[in-house]
């Protein structure tokens, strides 16, 4: 942990950045609740940093006090109050140039300033692996930040779970509980797409507890006919329908894969659904999941998770305990060095219990 001498705390921001997740609410609300419990002022910044750089927008400010009359009632709702941005790295902003073409510019040193002309003693910085990135970066440049983990993707190698991840796997589950009794009624496979990027842990929890058939997951790369024998399998059983989920990241063995030149994943379940009918005959439909898994309220794992973030947070301004990234290890919640928190992806291990359980009850990993 990274420990400073602190001067006394009056002023502190927190902001959003990255994709949301349910229970970006709830850590707003504990943060700003419990500093304004010891006295400090709360500032919350619209989009990341860009409230700080465009200031006022469609009659809003980009920088406004976050006041207990603002954080009330917000612990169940999905979504951000303060909003939040993909596109807002304060490093490499996207800037049309003069001559009609895309560059980025370097404004790092314009939000450091600001920062200081606002007298904002600390940043909680509430985001993903991306926006972890840029918070300890601007921490490096001598910003006092503390980061708070966020993504349903589950891929932070430095937390055992992330806030949101739990809801995601809940809406996940009751989709493919109800694919069940259509692809039953048709007697046709099924294939359903779930979020995670480049890991599987969406895919993996939902699928084990919606009864998948089939998992697909980047970490254990699938060959198309071991996924049509499955379901010729279970044909020749008299199961004549069959559940496939595949994480939208997932592998061939020959290595094809289906990110964008954004990073963007999409396409995987269509190529799928189009080999699995040709290779079995079958009659055969696609869902793409999609957003709904990010959508909507946060379960009460997910609320009490990022409520306790958000007050350790606190805490570590309090301790002055900067440049760390509150963590669930076991059942504590830790300071991490935020250089160690953004290092690694978490990965599903090929050989962990959840796999090994899902192979025990007959779920095919199409390897
Ligand atoms: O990282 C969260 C996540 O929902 C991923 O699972 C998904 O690949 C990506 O964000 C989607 O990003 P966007 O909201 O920009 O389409």
């Amino acid at each position: 942990m990274t420990e400073r001498s602190q001067p006394r705390v009056r002023r502190i921001a927190i902001n959003t950045g990255g994709g949301d997740a349910p229970g970006l609410n709830a850590v707003i609300r504990a943060a700003t609740l419990s500093a304004l419990n010891e006295g400090w002022e709360v500032l919350g910044i619209r989009r990341g940093y860009m409230g700080l750089l465009e200031g006022e927008v469609d009659g809003e400010a980009g920088v406004f006090p976050l006041t207990a009359q603002a954080v009330r009632g917000i612990t169940h709702l999905g979504g951000t109050i303060l909003g939040t941005t993909t596109r807002g790295n304060p490093f490499g902003l996207e800037v049309r140039q003069p001559d009609g073409t895309w560059g980025t510019v370097d404004r790092s040193g314009e939000i450091i300033q600001k920062f200081r002309e606002q007298e904002i003693d600390a940043l909680i910085a509430i985001g993903g692996d991306g926006s972890l990135n840029i918070a300890h970066a601007l921490y490096q440049k001598g910003l006092p930040v503390i980061g708070v983990p966020k993504t349903i993707d589950n891929d932070l190698s430095a937390t055992d779970v992330t806030f949101g991840f739990q809801t995601a796997v809940e809406v996940a589950t009751d989709a493919i509980g109800r694919l069940h009794s259509t692809a039953e009624a048709h007697q046709r496979v099924m294939i359903v797409q779930l979020m995670g990027r480049h890991t599987g842990w969406i895919a993996l929890e939902s699928g084990l507890a919606g009864g998948a058939d089939v998992i697909l997951i980047p970490e254990i790369p699938y060959d198309v006919n071991r996924i049509a024998e499955k379901v010729r399998e279970r044909d020749a059983q008299r199961r004549r329908f069959s559940i496939i989920v595949v994480a939208e990241g997932a592998v061939s063995v020959e290595g094809e894969s289906y990110a964008d030149a954004t990073g963007r994943y999409r396409g995987v379940a269509d190529q799928l659904g189009d080999q699995i009918a040709a290779a079995t005959g079958k009659e055969t439909r696609t869902l793409v999941l999609g957003h709904i898994q990010r959508g909507g309220e946060p379960i009460a794992y997910d609320r009490n998770l990022a409520l306790r973030f958000g007050a350790a947070a606190v805490r570590c301004i309090r301790e002055g305990s900067l440049g760390t990234m509150v963590a669930l290890q076991g059942n504590r919640i830790r300071a991490v060095p935020l250089g160690d928190a953004v290092h690694d992806i978490k990965r599903v291990a090929p050989d962990s219990e959840l796999v090994m359980t899902a192979r025990q009850l007959g779920v095919s990993f199409g390897d």
